[in-house]
């Protein structure tokens, strides 16, 4: 079933943070999907604009339609992950979707705020969510690059007026935090400085951290030993998904620790049986072992075993 962003956030502020998965694909879809509900957990699956465009935008929102046919029991929410002012707007003409983010946090603070608010009278008119991006992540974006020792965290005292002026129902927050493999060198890690600071500042109200994937290790060797070249990749400590939640933070996006799951299936499955040709071997073995992933984030999200409350608060 899919419901509003809001009403999620609303049940799950404080206490543990959903998990916001991008997908691309079938295969994502269904191993999203089978590990949500083996873990009973509620969850977010987001479309960035690199995924609209990778085969058409209506191909992957077909699959979130039928995989709700096929997933009766499951409760969602559907999110434009990284929209501009055009992306958001088709989003929430489009009919599916629960939440769009507006990020315009390349911008002068006057034109953020400016951006997000024309997103957010769009969208709220059609009883859409918005969340919004203050500051600026390491690492790599679609349209821009920041190096992670310059990266922008998000100023607590700015956080309060940019809700406040622009209207956004919830806010992406830089806390160190970076997109893709390559997050943190050293002992980098979270910012719980510059979080708990926002949350005094923006009390109940939901924050989200990007760039949550966490890299696991295992996962890396794996991969290099199979024939990859991932050197020193880094990612977030999971086990501080809890505090970060208690925190205020109530949505958790991952992407590249998929597309890791991804990578090992393939290049594995590919080493060991040359001889094969079938897309479909690896595409089952991938399924499964997503799914298994989801189960495992879930857990530390603190989301798995939470779908039959969050049900029964939806039916009152
Ligand atoms: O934040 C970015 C997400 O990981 C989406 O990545 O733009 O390559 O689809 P993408
Ligand atoms: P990761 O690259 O850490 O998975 O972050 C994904 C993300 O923030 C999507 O918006
Ligand atoms: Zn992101």
């Amino acid at each position: 079933m899919i419901v509003t962003t809001k009403k999620l956030f609303e049940l799950a502020y404080g206490k543990y943070a959903i998990g916001a998965y991008n997908i691309n694909n079938l295969e994502q879809a269904m191993g999203l999907f089978r590990g949500c509900l083996d873990s009973k957990a509620p969850f977010i699956i987001q479309i960035s604009k690199g995924a609209r465009t990778y085969t058409e935008k209506r191909m992957l929102e077909a699959i979130i339609r039928a995989a709700d046919q096929v997933f009766p029991e499951s409760i969602f929410a559907v999110h434009l992950d990284h929209g501009d002012e055009a992306a958001c707007m088709e989003c929430i003409a489009s009919g599916i979707y629960s939440s769009v983010m507006i990020d315009a946090s390349h911008e002068p603070f006057d034109k953020n705020i400016a951006t997000t608010k024309k997103v957010v009278d769009a969208a709220h008119a059609k009883g859409i969510v918005v969340e919004a991006e203050l500051g600026q992540l390491g690492g790599v974006e679609e349209h821009v690059q920041v190096d992670e020792k310059n990266a922008n965290l998000t100023d607590p005292k700015q956080a309060k007026e940019f809700v406040t002026r622009s209207g956004c129902d919830s806010l992406a927050v830089a806390i160190g935090t970076s997109h893709g493999a390559y997050k943190f060198t050293g002992s980098q890690g979270l910012h719980f400085d510059v979080l708990t600071e926002i949350q005094k500042r923006l009390p109940k109200f939901p924050l989200v951290m990007h760039g949550s994937s966490s890299v696991p290790q295992e996962e890396v060797e794996r991969i290099n030993k199979a024939g990859g070249a991932l050197k020193g990749a880094k990612g977030v400590n999971e086990n501080e998904f809890a505090r970060a939640a208690t925190l205020g933070v109530t949505k958790v996006n991952i992407d590249t620790d998929g597309r890791l799951v991804w990578t090992r299936v393939h290049r594995e499955f590919f080493r060991d049986k040359p001889e094969k040709f079938d897309l479909r071997d690896p595409g089952k073995i991938f399924m499964g072992e997503y799914a298994k992933f989801i189960v495992h984030k879930n857990e530390k999200l603190g989301s798995a075993g939470k779908l039959d409350e969050i049900r029964k608060a939806i039916a009152k």
